[in-house]
């Protein structure tokens, strides 16, 4: 690989040749610091032992809630920590689902459990279970077993990138490129796990068309019974196959690409 093919430049060639004449103000956007919105934790009133406030971005809340849960849903969270999301669905539905959360790495599974402490009182705790597996096989263990999944999938995270110089320098192309595979591999394995007529949101907090739409497609191509919400929301932009919330759009919010896709009966 030569040398022109890497880091803050390279980067800058490959959003820019997406994003035209946007770039410059997305690329001002994505360098101040993201503004934080209070998610409220409805179990404070009752229960003061539990934490009042947790503190996320607003684009989060938008996607946990596109999952619409329902009482006594069973809903899988294959990408779970810290745990932010979980919380907003958690909290959206009174604890009256049950849930499976997930993630790969022991340590933030162990931060995902802190806040389930911190945050969900005790006599509610037993509707969540956490685990701590390899999500891309959860399809070959439990196919057709969830109404609800929630793929928040490892990304780019480009916001996180330019705050980080040292990890700008290393960026490449193929590294997006890598992830797509995973996420494509994670998609499939959760859209698997669904039961007929269920529902799974796939999110990611990268800016690239290839960690995104593009994910979303193969899952098209590779299942027959897959069939694309068309996603709306309050605010945020469309895309192809999904929803996208830019901070340059959106008071500073995001990034954040969300797709709602339902399993046909
Ligand atoms: C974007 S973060 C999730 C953020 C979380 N949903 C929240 O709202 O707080 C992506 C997570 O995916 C986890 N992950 C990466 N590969 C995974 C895999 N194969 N199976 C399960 N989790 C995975 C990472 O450890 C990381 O915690």
């Amino acid at each position: 690989m030569s040398k022109k093919s890497k880091g803050f430049p390279e980067f800058e060639r490959v959003y820019r040749e997406i994003y035209g004449d946007r770039w410059p103000r997305l690329l001002d956007a994505l360098r101040m610091e993201a503004p934080k919105f209070a998610l409220e934790n409805p179990f404070f009133k009752q229960n003061q032992d539990v934490k009042q406030v947790y503190e996320l971005d607003l684009a989060s809340v938008l996607v946990a809630k596109q999952l619409q849960i329902q009482p006594d849903h069973l809903v899988l969270d294959m990408c779970a920590a810290p745990g932010g999301k979980s919380l907003v669905q958690i909290f959206e539905s009174e604890a009256q689902a049950h849930w499976v959360l997930n993630d790969l790495s022991k340590a933030r599974v162990g931060r995902l459990k802190r806040v389930i402490r911190e945050y969900i009182p005790a006599d509610r705790s037993d509707r969540v279970r956490v685990t701590n597996f390899d999500a891309s096989r959860w399809g070959l263990h439990q196919a057709g077993h969830f109404d609800r999944v929630l793929l928040d999938a490892p990304c780019s995270g480009e916001r996180h990138q330019l705050e980080s110089p040292g990890q700008l320098e290393k960026w490449t192309q193929s590294s997006s490129k890598r992830l797509h595979t995973r996420q494509v591999a994670l998609l499939c394995a959760g859209f698997d796990s669904l039961k007929p007529g269920g529902r799974i949101v796939y999110s990611t907090c990268s800016i690239a068309p290839l960690e995104n739409d593009r994910v979303v497609e193969k899952l098209v191509k590779k299942r027959p019974d897959v069939d694309v919400q068309v996603a709306e929301a309050d605010f945020g932009e469309k895309t192809d196959l999904g929803w996208q919330i830019l901070p340059d759009h959106c008071d500073g919010y995001g990034p954040m690409y969300f797709s709602v896709i339902q399993k046909k009966i």
